[in-house]
């Protein structure tokens, strides 16, 4: 054949690729096409797509894999804001985006690539799940997708966007990730669908009201982020990598910063005296750190928790922080996990943590005991212990119990621990504390309720008082509230070199 010929047939192979029937069968269910998406995340013109014409070769059940060139999957490489990516998008228009062997070995080679090149892998989800009429060989293809991404974790970031159905095996490529997007009304995650769900246990449920973004975001705690939109949701994962560094031996990107000496009197308007009232966590979050910068994770998500990314003088940080609006900032079996998992990813990707802290402690109550706040509570404490980037915290009001322990224990191994003067730090609230010490006391007293008064102020002043953790050394600083973030600012900068070599092992054993 001559090169002519060849180059024609090439032009013809490629623009199969994109069969106008099966696009307008996308549009018709009102989503993006694969390719559309991958133009949309990816700079103009970078992506370079690999294996287009890869093929399976089953063809059984009456498949005829000819007409679905690339086997339901668009792969390759390219670059967002400059900076590499590996890129997988499924194709539901071709056999409702299931996964083959040979579509499994496309996502698997985008993986290796990520991992080698140290990039970050984005796999676009829209996919019914293993491909039924591939048996065995469509299950080994989640099968070595899982092995490369658990390869690949805590070395490159992996974020998986939920376009479409994630049916079954195509959940856990998401559940791997290190973080999930989804888009109301048009993504929904599940490992059994509906109809399986109805013949197994009767119940009658909509696809959304099973694994819907809502749920995925409020209830499950599975998807970090969501939007309204695709193209919306396209936007937030340009922003998610604006924070991230593209593999473990890197650090994040540094912004520039118009200074950090600037004095923050609202806070002391936005933080109230009384020690019971609440506010809202975020807007001392929007007072301390750069502009705009405040980058939720979670959001809907133990929403007495807050874990987000944001920037003090430029840098990169990780914030952990109670808000108080809701359930008093305690610590539950969601936040835990919520917390100890960006922990754990601030960690992996050289991401200073700066925790704000305000809390009465690890929440009480039977149901918290029976859901396991031990084992929950549990992660926290490890995934901080273990963390070796700077860890900073402040204490703004309350510091109770468990939860100075996990936020803010030098002990622990927090590398500067600071206060407002209105910190107050101890086993547990003076109230309870009053009733348990004092308890001979009140019942001989003639009047209990004074005397119940003077014993939680005398307590709160003395022991509670974050002078008396100053003295025993266990606080860097009492700070004056305003000069809160240029503090931050000396203390994050001082730290940015830390090194802390680890004892050799295979790996800990974090609870699970
Ligand atoms: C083969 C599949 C498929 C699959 C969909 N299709 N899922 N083919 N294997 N897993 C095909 C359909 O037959 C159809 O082909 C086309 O894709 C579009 O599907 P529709 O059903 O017409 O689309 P829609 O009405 O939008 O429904 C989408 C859907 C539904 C909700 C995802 O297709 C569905 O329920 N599929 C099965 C989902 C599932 O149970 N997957 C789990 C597989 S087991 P035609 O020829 O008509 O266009 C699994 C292993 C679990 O993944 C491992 C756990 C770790």
């Amino acid at each position: 054949m001559s090169l002519e010929k060849q180059i024609k047939k090439l032009n013809e192979e490629t623009s199969a690729l994109n069969n106008p029937e099966l696009i307008a069968k996308q549009r018709q269910k009102g989503k993006l096409t694969a390719r559309e998406r991958i133009d949309i995340l990816l700079d103009k013109d970078s992506f370079v797509e690999l294996n287009p014409f890869a093929q399976s070769r089953f063809n059984d059940f009456g498949m005829d894999q000819k007409k679905f060139p690339g086997d339901a999957v668009v792969s390759g490489f390219g670059k967002i804001n400059n900076r590499q990516v590996c890129v997988y998008s499924q194709d539901f228009s071709k056999i409702g985006g299931s996964l083959g062997e040979m579509h499994g070995q496309k996502i698997i080679n985008a993986i290796k690539m990520a991992r080698q090149t140290g990039c970050p892998m984005i796999g676009i989800i829209d996919s019914g799940g293993a491909r039924i009429q591939e048996g065995i060989a469509s299950l080994d293809g989640y099968a070595g997708i899982f092995r490369e991404m658990v390869k690949a974790s805590g070395i490159i970031p992996q974020i998986s966007i939920i376009l479409g159905p994630s049916a079954g095996g195509a959940s856990y490529a998401p559940g791997l990730s290190d973080f999930i997007f989804m888009v109301e009304g048009i993504s929904q995650m599940y490992i059994t669908g509906p109809e399986v769900i109805k013949s197994v246990t009767g119940e009658s449920i909509s696809f959304n009201d099973l694994g819907g973004a809502s749920v995925h975001a409020l209830k499950s705690g599975c998807a970090h982020f969501i939007s309204q939109t695709e193209n919306e949701c396209l936007e937030s994962v340009k922003k998610v990598l604006d924070y991230l560094p593209q593999n473990n031996l890197e650090n994040p990107p540094a912004k520039n910063s118009s200074g950090t000496d600037n004095l923050c009197p609202r806070l002391l308007e936005i933080v109230p005296q009384e020690e019971g009232k609440g506010y809202d966590m975020k807007e001392v979050i929007k007072e301390i750190f750069d502009p705009d910068s405040f980058f939720e994770v979670q959001a809907g998500f133990a929403p007495n928790s807050i874990a987000a990314f944001a920037r003090l003088g430029g840098q990169t940080v990780g914030i952990a922080a109670n808000q108080t609006k809701s359930m008093a900032g305690t610590l539950d079996v969601n936040s835990s996990d919520k917390i100890a998992r960006f922990v754990r990813l601030c960690d992996t990707f050289n991401i200073p943590i700066i925790n704000l802290i305000d809390t009465p402690g690890y929440l009480p109550g039977t149901d918290q005991e029976h859901k396991g706040i031990i084992r929950h509570g549990a992660k926290i404490l490890y995934a901080y212990a273990e963390a070796s980037v700077p860890k900073i915290s402040l204490i703004l009001r309350k510091a109770f119990g468990g939860a100075y322990i996990a936020l803010a224990s030098k002990e622990l191994g927090y590398d500067k621990v600071i206060a407002w003067p209105s910190a107050q730090i101890g086993v547990m609230g003076p109230k309870q504390a009053v009733k348990i010490i004092f308890h001979r006391e009140l019942e001989n007293s003639k009047d209990p309720i004074e005397l119940e008064k003077e014993k939680i102020l005398e307590l709160s002043e003395t022991f509670l008082s974050p002078w008396q953790a100053a003295k025993l050394g266990k606080l860097d600083l009492i700070i004056n509230p305003q000069e809160t973030r240029s503090v931050l600012f000396k203390l994050l900068e001082s730290m940015l070199n830390k090194r802390e070599s680890k004892a050799p092992r295979k790996h800990g054993n974090i609870p699970l």
